[in-house]
């Protein structure tokens, strides 16, 4: 049998950017995924329209504490790993469950490559920035997304050997799944807007939906601007927002449960501007060629900042800035599709051979 790479995920990103190389090495496979996420529309339907298909091992982490997700899928995922014997484990980004499943590939003496590595957004306040530093330290090949990240890990004293610039999978995981036009013209139709008259946007960091008075002046500059605005609301914050008697902000725009994929980059690609605190959100921003609003006070993606993306941290004029862009969106779309992708042109590629030397094949 050749030797098999066992993949962890847990979280909607993670089903998303590792898609790309589930399906390309396919049989050469095992998926772990722990559970972290858990509801249909942020799990089951991405493993079927990704053509994932059901996991080897699925865990019943969702909804713990931070300590708990990590520490049982740790117990578990070690288990699964010393009885399955795979020749390699991948991971992918900065959850509990990829920290999870690169603890434990280190506890089994099992190679670790850590798809996304080398991202910082320097806040230590973030759990993700924690994830992701101790990941790439214990990673044996670090897939680096951009040059930026190849120097940031360099910087931190991690090899050469130990690196990989492949650029990112999500450019082929959202160009696999695009719909076509016909299909998109009918999901303005359901969701009654029209191309480029409409806001897409989502908020589920812990800064921002976990605090009443951030997620309060959100909602408040979202419900300002003059188009429709839609939320799909990430599980997290709608529970915030019942929490904090929000519902009054959410009434004013047109929130939906959390889209599939399909429908999710449909609406990225036919919006005049996306506003969002999501890391993956501001890679398809540069894809679909659409402004993003990061509402957040640092990111992970500084070479995007100025061109695709704009800063805007909660307090700022995140209206103001928007109805800017809207007033002129025909030009900032134009400027936008001039622009090439930043995140490499054969990522799948370049990461399954890098894989395939971490096995050995
Ligand atoms: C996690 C990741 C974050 C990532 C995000 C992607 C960590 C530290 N955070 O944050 O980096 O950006 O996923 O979306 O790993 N919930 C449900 N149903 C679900 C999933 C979650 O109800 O299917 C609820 C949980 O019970 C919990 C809350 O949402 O109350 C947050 O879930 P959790 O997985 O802890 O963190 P995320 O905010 O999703
Ligand atoms: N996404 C989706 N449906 C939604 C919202 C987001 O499919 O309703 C996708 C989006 O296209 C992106 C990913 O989910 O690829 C981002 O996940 P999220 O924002 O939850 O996490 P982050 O990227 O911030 O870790």
């Amino acid at each position: 049998m050749s030797p098999r790479l066992a993949i962890v995920l847990g979280t909607r990103p993670e089903m998303i950017k590792l898609a790309p190389i589930i399906r390309a090495m396919r049989d050469r496979v095992l998926v772990v995924h722990t559970g972290q996420h858990f509801d249909a529309n942020m799990s089951g339907f991405f493993l079927d329209q990704l053509h994932i298909g059901q996991p080897d091992l699925l865990l019943e982490v969702g909804g713990a504490t931070r300590g708990s997700q990590i520490g049982q899928s740790l117990i578990a995922i070690e288990q699964f790993l010393i009885t399955e014997k795979p020749a390699a484990v991948l991971v992918q980004g900065d959850t509990n469950s990829a920290l999870a499943g690169g603890l434990a590939a280190n506890a089994a003496s099992i190679p670790l490559a850590h798809l996304e590595a080398g991202l910082r957004s320097y806040d230590r306040t973030m759990p993700e920035e924690h994830n992701r530093i101790l990941l790439d330290a214990v990673s044996d090949m670090c897939l680096a997304p951009h040059r930026s990240n190849y120097d940031i890990l360099r910087q931190e004293g991690i090899s050469e050997s130990r690196i990989r610039v492949t650029g990112s999978t999500l450019r082929t995981a959202l160009e696999d799944l695009l719909p076509d036009l016909a299909e998109r013209n009918d999901l303005l139709l359901q969701h009654q807007i029209e191309r480029d008259q409409f806001v897409l946007a989502t908020v589920h960091r812990v800064e921002n939906a976990d605090s009443e008075a951030n997620l309060r002046s959100i909602l408040t500059e979202l419900a300002s601007l003059s188009v429709p605005v839609i939320l799909p609301l990430h599980p997290r914050t709608r529970k915030r927002a019942a929490e904090f008697g929000l519902t009054d902000l959410l009434d004013q725009l047109r929130v939906t449960d959390p889209l599939g994929y399909r429908e999710f980059i449909s609406l990225a690609a036919d919006c005049a501007l996306i506003i969002s605190d999501s890391g993956g959100v501001q890679e398809e921003a540069t894809i679909v060629k659409r402004p993003v609003i990061v509402v957040r006070s640092s990111t992970e993606r500084p070479e995007i900042v100025g061109t695709f993306a704009h800063l805007m941290p909660v307090g700022s004029p995140i209206g103001q800035k928007a109805q800017e862009i809207l007033n002129n969106r025909s030009e900032v779309h134009q400027h936008l599709s001039s622009l090439p992708y930043p995140y490499g042109q054969d990522a799948t590629e370049q990461c399954v051979a890098a894989l395939d030397e971490l096995l050995n094949v």
